[in-house]
């Protein structure tokens, strides 16, 4: 079988060095790739290193190899097409159907799902120009991912650095693998929570769940290679932030469900993938609480959290706004699930079997995915991402 065809798209942004690593990925994961560079990019890294990590010719204008048509062919025949890094100004470029040069010819002959990565300082991310820019191409249906925040070039911190070049990586992998489908989520902002919440008792100690937070990263990555906006509110998974994904980080539920309510204002979805504590200890001791000798511990008394999945349910930020919840049973799963679903009052509900050795921190998963219209839709065992394009599937469906 042939290779997939990806064209690598590298605009004059200072990490286009980061490109490498990303072409040296596409590569030995058994994809051709096709270099194309602007004039700017190679001011950064040179047209030699493209073509010997590619294997193949880099040119950066049409009058190169002209019978070969280049300017036509490497998008027609191209799977995918990558731009990482994208600047502003070839985000600008692509949104105006400008083509001035061969990277901008090949978006305009591309009939493949294209991905933009952009990166640059956060004053021309945030640039209306450059968000208008941003906003036509997911329109067109090109997956734009949202840069990460940290460090850029100089001093300076903020918004707009290049996501990791191994998450660009998984996005694309994902994007290929759904072929020519239209990102159906583009346009959509959703909302996904994951991880666990920790309730502090004193300094030093929390009640706590072992939830990892890896079913609710899946869940944002996949939505973010559908084309979607997505917030992700993070409860202490020590995972890296996904790329393209805006990350919110809190502790503890009520911390949870404030960021949460934020998002969910003008969401077209949230999917409660985090393992929220029902409980949280009555008092929070300033000091860490002794052990004293000969004598038994005091009772914890616990107060009731809010029940956030049953309250975003009920009062729906806007209307016909998708709300999935999860449910992690040990018995009895399925009747559990359903007197679950009918409680909280949420259109789908993720029902899975957990035990210590069961989801919780795996890579895989295995559910049953119950709609408030009666349907079942069961998920085999397989990789927590496989449950996540489901969950997008049965969401979109609802979206209309
Ligand atoms: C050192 C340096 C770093 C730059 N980094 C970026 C960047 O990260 N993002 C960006 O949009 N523009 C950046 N620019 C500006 C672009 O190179 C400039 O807008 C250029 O016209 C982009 O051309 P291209 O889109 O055809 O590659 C940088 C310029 C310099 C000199």
């Amino acid at each position: 079988m042939d290779k997939p065809k990806v064209v690598l798209g590298v605009s004059g942004g200072i990490a286009a060095y980061k490109a490498c690593e990303l072409l040296r990925r596409l590569t030995e994961s058994g994809h051709d790739v096709r270099v194309v560079p602007t004039a700017s990019a190679l001011h950064f890294v040179g047209a030699a290193t493209w073509s010997a990590l590619s294997g193949n010719p880099v040119s950066t204008e049409v009058w190169d190899d002209v019978h070969e048509v280049p300017h036509v062919r490497i998008g027609q025949q191209a799977d995918l097409v990558v731009v990482a890094p994208a600047t502003a100004d070839t985000l600008a470029k692509a949104a105006h159907g400008l083509a001035d040069d061969l990277l901008t010819n090949t978006l305009l002959t591309a009939r493949c799902p294209v991905v933009f990565a952009p990166a640059m300082h956060t004053e021309m991310w945030e640039h209306p120009a450059t968000q208008e820019n941003v906003a036509t191409l997911r329109r067109r249906g090109a997956v734009v991912v949202e840069p990460a925040v940290g460090r850029l070039t100089g001093v300076d911190t903020g918004k707009g650095r290049l996501p990791d070049p191994a998450e660009i990586f998984e996005i694309c992998r994902r994007v290929l693998a759904r072929g020519v489908r239209e990102p159906d989520l583009a346009g959509r902002h959703v909302v996904v929570s994951a991880g666990g919440t920790r309730e502090p008792l004193d300094p030093v100690r929390f009640l706590g769940n072992r939830s990892s937070g890896k079913q609710g990263y899946a869940l944002a990555r996949t939505a973010a290679a559908r084309g979607a906006r997505v917030t992700l509110i993070a409860a202490n998974t020590g995972l890296p932030d996904p790329a393209g994904v805006d990350v919110v980080q809190v502790g503890t539920a009520v911390q949870l469900r404030e960021a949460v309510l934020k998002a969910a204002a003008d969401a077209d979805a949230v999917v409660m993938a985090a393992a929220v504590a029902d409980f949280r200890p009555a008092a929070y001791a300033a000091g860490k609480i002794k052990k004293k000798d000969d004598q038994e511990p005091d009772p914890i008394v616990l107060l009731r959290n809010p029940d956030i999945l049953a309250e975003i349910s009920a009062e729906r930020a806007r209307p016909g706004q998708v709300v999935v919840g999860f449910a992690a049973e040990t018995d009895d799963v399925l009747a559990n699930g359903r007197a679950k679903l009918r409680r909280k009052g949420c259109d789908l509900l993720v029902v899975n079997e957990v035990g210590e050795r069961k989801t919780f921190g795996s890579e895989e998963n295995e559910a049953v995915v119950l709609g408030a219209d009666g349907s079942e839709t069961p998920v085999p065992h397989g990789p927590k991402e496989a449950l996540a394009e489901t969950v997008w599937d049965l969401v979109t469906r609802r979206l209309g």
